[in-house]
């Protein structure tokens, strides 16, 4: 059975895994989270040194889960993949440099995996292993902090994106919202955890349907959350240090969300009717939401598929199964070119 040692440091998360065959052997994950809370966002520099000092634990840890001895030696993994990007530049060097030194070692191919089809296939781990492989073709939406892509998926390395943002990522706007409303990064599950709490009639805000195309955007909308908390607060209520109350934060909240969430869910079934698609899989830290899951949900007309929350945000095993799905293919180029096209798989 193959096995396969993988390495994702795309962002803020240091994270090695494990695959054996189907099986998820490991998948140690050391999240940056306290490291970059006080900025409100992830400092790419930070996330680098961060990644450089913790990769040797994470590494060891996750092969000591697996059973695999360290120093590694030749034949202990058959290959070795790595997230090759889209990510900040510095924090992706330090897992190619691991997989290329692993690599070496072990004697074996050196994979680099694109990390939004990462986010695509994490949807099919089924309590750690990798059963429910998906069913082509159909409409994958990834919305993580740093990306909200659209493709038409034909089949395991056979990408077109169908529409990106334009600006913000479905992510990044729950971030920067929730650091106009003074709550914790990362903004997504705060943002989540206020709205459910939310009573009476919340704010109205713009759906950005941005019609005539299947790109989004989503900075108009956090604009329009920044003007209505000036008029609630008064101008410069952010510098001023000036909040709104906890139940109105929460109807902001929960307004924001129903539209971000509005807008995800009509606009790739648009695209997936319009393609004469019946299938839906969503991925990327945005995915573990729970209002956007009961409203693709409430789909009519579509399978719509998620990855277990524990695989929706940033990890090695989901880096893996796409070298395992490419290895079981046979029809991989060793392509490792760092900045690649974002739909690239590198197939
Ligand atoms: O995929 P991911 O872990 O990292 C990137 O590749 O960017 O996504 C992180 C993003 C952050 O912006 C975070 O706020 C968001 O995913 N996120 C959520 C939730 N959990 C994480 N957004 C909305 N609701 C959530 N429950
Ligand atoms: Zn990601």
């Amino acid at each position: 059975m193959m096995k396969i040692l993988a390495f994702e440091t795309t962002c803020d998360e240091t994270s090695a895994a494990v695959l054996e065959g189907e099986r998820l052997r490991s998948n140690a994950v050391f999240s940056q989270i306290s490291l970059h809370r006080k900025y409100s966002g992830v400092v790419p520099e930070l996330a680098s040194r961060a990644h450089l000092e913790k990769m040797p634990f994470v590494l060891a840890s996750a092969l000591k889960a697996a059973g695999v001895k360290l120093p590694l030696k030749k034949g202990a993994v058959d290959a070795v993949a790595f997230s090759r990007g889209p990510g900040l530049p510095g924090a992706l060097m330090v897992g190619r440099v691991a997989a290329e030194a692993a690599a070496e070692l072990a004697g074996a191919p050196l994979i680099g995996v694109n990390h939004l089809e990462g986010h695509l296939l994490a949807c099919e781990f089924d309590r750690g292993r990798a059963v429910r492989p998906l069913q082509f073709p159909l409409a994958a939406l990834i919305v993580s902090g740093g990306h909200t892509e659209l493709w038409h998926a034909r089949g395991y390395g056979d990408y077109r994106i169908l529409g990106r943002t334009r600006d913000d990522a479905a992510g990044e706007a729950f971030d920067k919202v929730a650091k106009l409303l003074g709550l914790p990064y990362p903004g997504g599950p705060s943002v989540e955890k206020e709205a459910a709490k939310a009573k009476g009639v919340c704010p109205d805000f713009p759906r950005p349907y941005m019609p005539g195309t299947r790109d989004f955007s989503f900075s108009g909308l956090k604009t329009a959350v920044s003007y209505y908390l000036a008029g609630q607060l008064g101008q410069d209520f952010y510098k001023r240090g000036v909040r709104l109350p906890p139940a109105a934060r929460a109807r902001v909240c929960r307004a924001f969300q129903d539209a971000v969430t509005e807008t995800l869910v009509r606009k790739t079934a648009d695209a997936a009717r319009s393609l004469g698609l019946k299938r839906i899989a969503v991925g990327g830290g945005v995915s573990a939401n729970g209002a956007l899951r009961a409203a693709f949900g409430r789909l009519e007309g579509f399978e719509v598929r998620f990855s277990e929350k524990a695989y929706c945000s940033d990890n090695a095993a989901m880096v893996a199964l796409c070298a395992l799905r490419r290895l079981e293919a046979g029809k991989f180029r060793n392509s490792l070119k760092v900045a690649p096209e974002l739909a690239d798989p590198g197939w």
